[in-house]
Formats: structure tokens, C-alpha cells, sequence
């Protein structure tokens, strides 16, 4: 065996006691108080999976837009003591009275919509369940510990940003349609100023019920009710069953490797982790090093178009539908794609056969967090458009998603983001949908990467494009600021953010068949940590786009 390969076995078989430790702790993630809320956690005596708790909960309060009690998302986990790795999936579910036809009127259109405003669009809430679930299985505090810094937030309130308001501007209509929303969110049924305090006195009664009676404490009794009056009386279809019914499940994440690194991450219901194996296996075959920048773009983008076309055609939930996910992922398949990539022209979408797939938006976040043990988390989580379904159950304090919209309301019909997709992904009652999120550990001799951000189904190229960093050498602070593009077979468009191509570049591409389209904004918010094993230091970084912080902080498990 080759002696890098062999090194990287010992690093990850090894009982932790026999490994060495990370020389300092880190957290990044998309908002400063959320990670004061993970280092808080820590310096109370908790580890990684408690602090990702408290992360999580945080960006709760602090982030409403992006993720939430009433949302959901995928903590991939690792155990130092025992090299224990798992994806805790708690994705939203459908309501068990929906149907395939749940947004389409009676000629078979899609109603507009209907599955991204109000109450409809919300399916059942998986956060609060997971969050109970790493707590009482991974974790070393009480939950109620790990949600104090969140409680604390929503009761004294964080400042309105620059941010906040972009995302309320975008989701004014639907906040104003909801009058809990509209209370908690905005001011006078305005966005609110720069500065103005938000307060969520209902959220941290909810917090406080979630962390003394744990997952019941949210499925049953008094949140329970609200939830259910709340969106029975706005047309929603929950029922009792749909909550008491919603379980979170453990998942072995997918494994693959990428020159002599070994990639954890995202398994179904999400597609993100098909994809970027599937990407790197296909980008594998080239010296990618060595490669022109015109060629790198040329042969990441085939290799995304090729990925992101399975993913429309075959991914949906596990529990649903047969995801082929040995043969997307076997470096067969992907050498039998890559010698259908002609290095010097792009293949038109049209000539692979096929269904199809989608853009991406900015919303969702991503937590990353190493303890001082070597214990890791990276999550990511959403409620899917910016302030999910704008729709708050009165006295809930609990914002729901609008994930019912990552299901395929017709096929070929795009929702939100422009998405298409097949049966696989389409609405049945209790099933999870199609998500891109991408939570991913790599790990090299030299050390461990542990990386995800938001951005719909731009994720798993944003995160493709990271690994490629990582694996070049670079450190997090480039992983992170690294200027983007993405190719996602429907439309068939490379997209770029300003600044990300040459001209040289982008003419040679323009020869090559490639039809460019330069986006008006940057677009996603990546969190990342890296325990760098063989300098013997740990770094952190937070994406520049976005308003987050990562901090590497000495202390505790000495
Ligand atoms: N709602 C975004 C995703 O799960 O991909």
C-alpha cells in the first residue's frame, strides 16, 4: 500500500487516545453569536456535538432566515473515542395528507407559489428532533445547557444587519402575511432599521420547553398545539400523527476517496454527496494541477454537468425510491463519463439523455466545529427559501420552512431555484425531499478538513470547489474566498460570480461551446476548519461573503 495511503488508515483507525489531539478547539459558522454560543458551550465542560447544538440553536435566533426550529438539516458527525462516523438526517418530511398533486389546480398546472408562501408549504420540522438526538446520543451536556446561549439571544435580542435586511426585503410579502411573522421580524410591517433589536420571547419559551422535556417537549404539549392550531387555520395539513410521527434518522455518510484523501459526506436524501463524489471521481482522472486555468473550468464543469444531470434523474429519499447511489459513485462509472468529455469542447446538455436539474439560492447555513478531543462537526441546515414559508404559527415563535419546495411538483417543472426533477423526487406523504446540502469531512495524512455552505444547488460545487483547495494545499481563509463558478446541466449555463474568470478565460471557454452567464451577486456563505495535523496548529475561516465568524480558541481537554 502506498505509504500516504497507509498513514492516512492509521490517523483514522487509531483509538483516539493513541492519535494525537488537536492543539486547540474551532468553530465557524455564519453568525458571530452563534459562535460564541459553540465556545461558550465548550468552556462549560461540553464537546463538539454539544456545541454544535448550541451553534445550531443559536442560528435559530440569530439567523432566522437561513435555518430554524422550524426547519431542518444534516450534522455529520465524528466520535474521536471510537472513529464512530454518522449523518444525523433530520430533514423535514411531508405531511402525511400530502399528495403529488398537493400544488397543481385542476388542469394539472403548478400553482405559483404555493408550495414556497403560508402554511402549505411547510413540511414537518426535523431540527428540534435532532437537536434532542445528538444532545442525549453524542453529547455530555443537558440540552437545556446547550440551549442557554440561543434562549439568552432570543429573549435579549441581536441587532439587524445589513444582511437581515436584504433577506426581509426579499420575503416582505410573506412576512406581512403571517402576523406572528410580521410582529417578530419586521417593525411596523416594514424592514426594520439597521440596529433595531429582534426579540423572540414566544422562540425562547419554545427553547426552554425543547430543553427540559427534549424532543417531546416540541412534537407534543404546548408547542405542539400552537403549531397545529397555526397552520390548520391557515390552510396547512398537519396533524397530530404527522409530528408524534417524525423520526430522525441515523445515515452511514458516503465514503469515497480523491488522490489519496478520504471524502465523508452527505448521503441521501440529500444529493450532495453523490454529486461530489461523482465530481471528484470524474476530475480524478485528470493532473488537475498541471492543468491550464481554461482547462480546469472546461473539465470541472463536464464533470458537474454530468453529476448534476443524475442527480435530476435519480435521487430522491432513500426510503421512497431505489437511489442507485453504488453505481453514481463507483470510479467506473465516472471513468466511463469522463471519456465522454471531449477536452476541448463542452457536450450541450441536450446531447446527454436524461431528465434535468437546478440552480441555487443563498439561504440555509453551515456550522463547522472541531473539539480540543478531535471530535468534529460539519452541518448544515435550512428552511430552505430566505425566511422559509414566512409563515409563524401564533405563539409558536417557530418560522416554518418552505422544503415542500424541494420536491418535484411536476416533473420538468422548475420550482423556486429553477429546478427540475424526476419521480424519484416527487411528493408522497411522510417522505423527505431532495435536498443539495453538503456537509463534508477530507482527510489527508497531513490532516482533516471539515467544510459545507449554504446555496441551493449551487452547495455541492461550492463545496466541490473547496475539496480541489484543500487538496492543492491551500488553507481555509482560501477554501472559503475562493471565487466560484457552476454548471448544473439545466439550463445549460456556466455561471460565474463577478470576478471568477479571466477575459482570456472566458473567451476561450466562449470557443470551446460554453454559454457563460456572469451572476449580479457572489453567491454562498462557506464555514471552515482545518487541523492541520502535521504543523500541529488548527485554523478557521468564515466565509468573506457573508457576516460570519470562525475562532480558534486554546483551553479545555488539557
Ligand atoms: N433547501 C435547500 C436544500 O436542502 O438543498
Amino acid at each position: 500500500m502506498h505509504a500516504r495511503a497507509l498513514l492516512l488508515l492509521l490517523v483514522l483507525w487509531l483509538p483516539a487516545q493513541a492519535v494525537e489531539r488537536p492543539p486547540a478547539a474551532a468553530i465557524a459558522s455564519a453568525h458571530p453569536l452563534a459562535t460564541a454560543a459553540g465556545h461558550e458551550i465548550l468552556a462549560a465542560g461540553g464537546n463538539a456535538f454539544d456545541a454544535a447544538v448550541a451553534v445550531s440553536a443559536a442560528l435559530a435566533v440569530v439567523e432566522p432566515y437561513s435555518s430554524g426550529l422550524g426547519g431542518g438539516g444534516f450534522w455529520l458527525l465524528r466520535r474521536a473515542a471510537d472513529g464512530r462516523e454518522v449523518m444525523v438526517d433530520g430533514r423535514e418530511t411531508a405531511p402525511l395528507a400530502a399528495r403529488h398533486d398537493l400544488y397543481l389546480d385542476a388542469q394539472g398546472g403548478v400553482i405559483p407559489g404555493r408550495s414556497i408562501d403560508g402554511a402549505l408549504a411547510a413540511a414537518i420540522p426535523g431540527e428540534p428532533a435532532a437537536l434532542a438526538h445528538i444532545a442525549a446520543r453524542y453529547g455530555r451536556l443537558p440540552l437545556a445547557r446547550s440551549l442557554a446561549p440561543a434562549i439568552r439571544y432570543a429573549r435579549e435580542g441581536f441587532e439587524v444587519s445589513e444582511h437581515y435586511r436584504r433577506m426581509a426585503s426579499f420575503r416582505l410579502d410573506a412576512l406581512r402575511a403571517s402576523p406572528a411573522a410580521a410582529r417578530t421580524f419586521l417593525r411596523d410591517g416594514a424592514v426594520p432599521p439597521l440596529g433595531h433589536r429582534i426579540r423572540q420571547p414566544d422562540l425562547a419559551r419554545t427553547l426552554e420547553r425543547l430543553g427540559r422535556e427534549g424532543e417531546k417537549g416540541f412534537y407534543a404539549g404546548a408547542t405542539a398545539k400552537a403549531l397545529l392550531n397555526g397552520v390548520g387555520a391557515a390552510g396547512g395539513i398537519w396533524s397530530g400523527e404527522d409530528l408524534r410521527a417524525y423520526r430522525v434518522v441515523e445515515r452511514a455518510p458516503l465514503r469515497g476517496s480523491y488522490r489519496g484523501f478520504r471524502i465523508t459526506t452527505a448521503a441521501p436524501p440529500s444529493s450532495g454527496g453523490v454529486a461530489l463524489l461523482q465530481m471528484l471521481n470524474i476530475l480524478s482522472g485528470y493532473d488537475w494541477e498541471a492543468l491550464a486555468e481554461t482547462d480546469r473550468v472546461h473539465l470541472a464543469t463536464e464533470a458537474m454537468r454530468r453529476a448534476y444531470r443524475d442527480r435530476a434523474e435519480f435521487l430522491g429519499d432513500p426510503g421512497f425510491v431505489a437511489v442507485p447511489v453504488q453505481r453514481l459513485t463507483d470510479p467506473a462509472y465516472a471513468a466511463q463519463l469522463r471519456a465522454g468529455i471531449d477536452p476541448q469542447q463542452a457536450t450541450p446538455s441536450s446531447a446527454l439523455t436524461a431528465a434535468a436539474a437546478a440552480p441555487g439560492g443563498n439561504h440555509t447555513t453551515h456550522l463547522s466545529v472541531l473539539d480540543r478531543e478531535g471530535n468534529r462537526v460539519a452541518a448544515t441546515l435550512s428552511i430552505n427559501y430566505p425566511f422559509g414559508s414566512g409563515f409563524m404559527p401564533e405563539g409558536s415563535g417557530v418560522l416554518l420552512n418552505d422544503e415542500m419546495d424541494d420536491f418535484s411538483a411536476k416533473p420538468g417543472v422548475p420550482n423556486a431555484y429553477g429546478l427540475v426533477g424526476a419521480a424519484a423526487n416527487a411528493i408522497a406523504p411522510g417522505k423527505r425531499p431532495l435536498s443539495s446540502m453538503t456537509p463534508t469531512f477530507v482527510d489527508g495524512p497531513g490532516g482533516t478538513a471539515i467544510l459545507g455552505t449554504p446555496g441551493g444547488s449551487r452547495i455541492i460545487t461550492m463545496v466541490l470547489l473547496g475539496v480541489l483547495e484543500f487538496a492543492a494545499g491551500r488553507e481555509p481563509a482560501a477554501w472559503v474566498a475562493r471565487p466560484r463558478y457552476h454548471h448544473q446541466y439545466l439550463p445549460d449555463v456556466l455561471q460565474f460570480e463577478p470576478g471568477a474568470l479571466a477575459d482570456a478565460v472566458q473567451d476561450e471557454l466562449v470557443l470551446r461551446g460554453h454559454t457563460l452567464q456572469q451572476a449580479e451577486q457572489p453567491w454562498g456563505n462557506m464555514q471552515a476548519v482545518w487541523w492541520d495535523r502535521e504543523g500541529g496548529r488548527v485554523l478557521a475561516a468564515s466565509d468573506p461573503r457573508g457576516e460570519g465568524r470562525a475562532e480558534v480558541r486554546q483551553g479545555a481537554a488539557d
